[in-house]
């Protein structure tokens, strides 16, 4: 039997919606708020260089009046850093940001910037926010988190999601669990997002010990038809169901 698994929302396409006609519609913290409601655990945010969808004025008015905890997505920049020092997040989870990506492709290289990235870590951890870091499925990689001294990983699921057959699916299934399983061995908390769905989410719940789930796109897209809180509980029980 596998525990309970927390469900992070990633809000920020209602602000990419809201940005389309540079207003205030639809409401960012109404619809956060709404969510909690719903059933999620957490809000998550990605504040990126370029502000296309989360602003700055977003993540101080989420910090006062959420009710779960806030996940800040951020690049390993100073800027950011000093953004997050300011704002105090319950977490951050640092990112990789490309100016030109749609979204954020693959995982941190860690390995290659163990000592910028863990001056950034130290820095966040000494404020009091629980950092993770989003990295692919890879000994390595998830090896240089713990030296880095992160207490949380995401596992990128993009792959997984991705996987063109289900042999492939299977493949990065396994990849997945076997990250999770490597990284628990170090004392790791594992959580895990990207392109999960309604339809593939399950098996990445059942995924022992995984702690924290977070999905945006498809749940926000799902809300077009279904509504924004219903969309939620939608996740929350396939996720429960999975869970026993
Ligand atoms: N986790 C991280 C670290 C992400 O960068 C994203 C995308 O912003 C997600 C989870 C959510 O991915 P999706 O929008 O595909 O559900």
């Amino acid at each position: 039997m596998n525990q309970y698994v927390r469900l992070g929302v990633n809000i920020d396409h209602v602000a990419t919606l809201r940005n389309a006609r540079g207003g205030t519609d639809p409401n960012l913290l109404q619809m956060a708020l709404a969510v909690e409601e719903a059933g999620a655990d957490g809000i998550t945010i990605h504040l990126r260089e370029d502000r296309r969808h989360v602003r700055d004025d977003d993540v101080w008015l989420l910090r006062d009046h959420l009710r779960t905890p806030m996940n800040l997505e951020m690049a390993a920049t100073d800027e950011m850093v000093r953004i997050a020092l300011k704002a105090t997040p319950k977490a951050c989870c640092i990112v990789p940001e490309h100016r030109r990506e749609v979204t954020t492709e693959g995982g941190l290289d860690l390995v290659n910037q163990v000592s910028q990235i863990g001056a950034q870590v130290a820095k966040l951890s000494d404020a009091g926010i629980e950092v993770s870091l989003f990295i692919d499925p890879n000994t390595e990689q998830i090896q240089a988190a713990h030296e880095i001294g992160a207490p949380v990983i995401e596992l990128h699921t993009g792959e997984y999601a991705n996987a063109a057959t289900p042999e492939q699916r299977d493949s990065k299934l396994k990849r997945l669990k076997e990250g999770a399983m490597f990284a628990h061995r170090l004392g790791l908390i594992v959580n895990a997002g990207h392109g999960l769905t309604k339809f593939n989410v399950a098996p990445i719940v059942s995924i022992g010990g995984m702690y924290e789930l977070n999905i945006g796109h498809s749940l926000v897209a799902r809300a077009l038809m279904v509504g924004l809180p219903e969309a939620v509980r939608e996740f929350r029980w396939i996720m429960d169901r999975a869970c026993r």
